[in-house]
């Protein structure tokens, strides 16, 4: 009798073969810049945790108590049973952050995209799109229906000329791009981006994952660092990198917001974001407003790195980069996979990231505002020994 999930253990047997097989590492204990993994104490340099407030005892307070307020699940979608004040304040709170007129929140940033995307365009529709983008961002675009063109990796011009032969043969078009490209570390040209779209009547969402906590005097984002707070555009983010928690949110226009609460299936038709991590999200934007310290810090280990870098590893060729994730390039996922084998056993952990989530294989660093600089010498001292 032939077997229709053979093609399963084939396609595994392939994916071994190119060294891209992935598998889970288990995180013990508490969280911090010093992790257990598997059992062994490594320096992490593998989260988006970057402020340090997954563990932050004021996130844990939040999230404990309003589990004992008001239960471990939010019981129902939004428009159903599942919405409480505690959502609306996050929301509030982020548009204040945001300095826009209103925000939606989402149970992950991940459906945050799919549902704006898929809410906002349809089958008459374009949408432009970075090739660097998100997963979330191109499978949102592939659900709209929309006709999809994607750019060159940061090629503005064309975008301008693809809207030049095209812009008039559909109904709306949706630029669509990461503010900080999560893989890479490099930033988006947004002031470019948001004079193209005025120019040929285009909407623009733009993912702040990785942006939110960490760029901008007051850390609202990629937005901010570019002055372009007030502009009108779709700000789209994540509570789980920089904010220590769980959801995601669009903010952006009241009747942006309006729509979406009306429109966005991944919205409408999923349950609400639980009252812990909603809690704790909302404890983490007042840090964020409260503590630019904490942003400081973050910027300060940056820079030590990439001091590092230049002075003790100029073999290793850093990505472009203007956020705290940096990359660098290896030959092939093979080399790639070594490397990080290495650095685990000299106590640092930073992932290899390979095809198909990147073009090319690297090792991929991030830096917290937690790390100590005998953290950072550490990783430096590791690469150096590395072969
Ligand atoms: C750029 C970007 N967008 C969206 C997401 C999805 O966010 P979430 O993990 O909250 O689903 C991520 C991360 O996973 C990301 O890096």
């Amino acid at each position: 009798m032939s077997n229709p999930y053979a093609w399963l253990e084939q396609s595994l047997k392939t994916i071994h073969r190119a060294d891209w097989y992935r598998s889970v590492k288990t995180i013990q204990g508490s969280l911090g810049a010093v992790v257990a993994l598997d059992g062994q104490e490594v320096i992490n340099f593998a989260s988006n945790d970057y402020l340090g407030l997954a563990g932050d005892k004021r996130l844990i307070e939040a999230a404990t108590t309003a589990i004992q307020e008001f239960g471990t699940g939010s019981t129902g979608s939004r428009l159903l049973s599942g919405h409480r004040q505690l959502h609306s304040e996050l929301e509030t709170a982020i548009a204040n952050l945001k300095q826009t007129q209103d925000c939606v929140v989402f149970s992950s940033g991940y459906l945050a995209n799919l549902g704006a995307i898929t809410a906002l365009v349809g089958k008459r529709d374009l949408i432009l799109s970075d090739q660097y983008n998100h997963s979330s961002l191109k499978n949102g675009a592939i659900l709209s229906g929309a006709t999809i063109v994607e750019y060159l990796h940061g090629d503005i011009e064309a975008v301008k000329q693809e809207l030049h032969r095209t812009r008039n043969n559909y109904r709306r078009c949706l630029i669509i791009t990461d503010s900080v490209f999560s893989m890479d570390g490099d930033l988006c040209a947004l002031p470019a981006l948001l004079d193209i779209a005025e120019e040929f009547n285009c909407m623009v969402l733009v993912d702040e994952a990785h942006g939110t906590g960490v760029l901008g005097g007051s850390g609202a984002g990629c937005v901010e660092h570019f002055d372009c707070t007030g502009r009108i555009l779709i700000q789209m983010g994540t509570l789980s990198k920089a904010l220590g928690s769980l959801g995601g949110y669009v903010a952006g226009s009241k009747s942006l917001v309006d729509f979406l609460r009306n429109r966005a299936p991944s919205w409408i038709y999923t349950t609400a974001l639980s009252p812990g991590d909603t809690a704790a999200a909302l404890a983490a934007i007042k840090i964020v407003q409260q503590e630019p310290q904490r942003r400081d810090r973050l910027w300060k280990n940056v820079a030590y790195l990439r001091q590092l870098f230049a002075e003790l590893l100029p073999h290793l060729q850093l990505l472009p980069s203007q956020s705290p994730i940096l990359c660098f390039q290896l030959a092939n996922a093979g080399d790639a996979v070594r490397v990080g084998k290495e650095l685990i056993s000299a106590g640092i952990f930073a992932p290899a990231i390979r095809p198909p989530t990147v073009p090319t294989s690297r090792v991929r660093v991030t830096m917290m505002a937690t790390h100590e600089r005998e953290h950072i010498d550490k990783l430096a001292q590791a690469l150096a020994d590395s072969k």
